[in-house]
């Protein structure tokens, strides 16, 4: 299990109109350099682009980032994706298996938000992450949250957004679907109770995807820089543009998405590497 839950308290937005409009971005793999490479492609450059053409083109009310936004815990990322968002639109920041928590993302409270509370919609960010390991666990703190969120979001006849770097479910990918959380079912209990009313997005697998599972429905995000190939056994990149995701969620759990790529044919990672790190 994580040390300790990071995430707390609620990020206060006032959205205008009825729908809550985010973006999504997510394992950045930044190294605190301008630049450091991953597999061969310069992961600042491609979140700047990324997240510049988010923030120019979308109106969003605030940015999700789902974890791993430093490559292997460097100090100097946390400072870079914050220069990379700068302060017009607010975002929340969850850690993943390739972020450090403990010294390194705790300087950095006022995105470590637990929740935030639109009209027809809440977002709650949970923490799968547990340190030293790469494969997610949701930690009797998280599921305490969660089991909050959602007798909140009853209460009130909202819809519930659920953020996480873990999928909680399998890709059909050998290698990935080791790493997925581990209790997933707990949380899927939880969720239960909103019925279709909840929605879950995740980072991690570096690829898009969009499915109902148990009346859940279950998105991932390609990350800002190099992309996983998807239903592949072994590890194996592909060859598929970086990119970001656009939400919209409106009134009667209406969310409406889309997953936006952009090319940069001078910053492409080396596809035959044969592994992550
Ligand atoms: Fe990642």
């Amino acid at each position: 299990m994580a040390a300790k839950a990071i995430l707390s308290g609620d990020l206060t937005i006032v959205h205008e109109g009825e729908s809550l409009r985010l973006i999504q971005v997510t394992d950045t793999h930044l190294t605190g350099n301008s630049d450091g490479c991953l597999l061969g492609m310069n992961t600042e450059r491609s979140a700047r682009a990324i997240i510049t053409a988010a923030l120019s083109t979308e109106r969003a009310d605030c940015v999700l980032v789902t974890g791993d936004i430093a490559a292997d815990g460097e100090s100097g990322a946390y400072q870079q994706l914050e220069t990379l968002l700068g302060s017009r639109v607010p975002s929340m920041w969850l850690p993943g298996n390739h972020d450090c928590v403990v010294g390194r993302l705790d300087p950095y409270p006022d995105y470590l938000k637990r929740r935030l509370r639109g009209k027809h919609w809440d977002v709650v960010m949970l923490e799968t992450q547990v340190e030293g390991e790469v494969g997610g666990v949701l930690s009797v703190a998280e599921l305490d949250a969660l089991a909050q969120a959602v007798n909140d979001a009853v209460t009130s006849d909202k819809a519930l957004l659920v953020a996480t770097h873990h999928p909680l479910r399998a890709m059909r990918s050998a290698w990935l679907d080791e790493q997925s959380v581990k209790n997933a079912a707990d949380a899927l209990a939880l969720l239960e109770a909103l019925s279709e009313r909840t929605a879950i997005i995740s980072g991690h697998v570096h690829q898009e995807s969009d499915v109902v599972v148990k009346n859940v429905r279950m998105m991932t995000t390609p990350s800002t820089c190099v992309q996983f190939a998807p239903e592949s056994e072994d590890f194996a990149l592909d060859d598929k543009d970086p990119g970001y995701r656009r939400i919209v969620l409106g009134p009667d759990a209406q969310l409406d998405t889309q997953v936006v790529r952009i090319s940069d044919d001078s910053n492409r990672p080396l596809l035959t590497s044969s592994g992550y790190d």
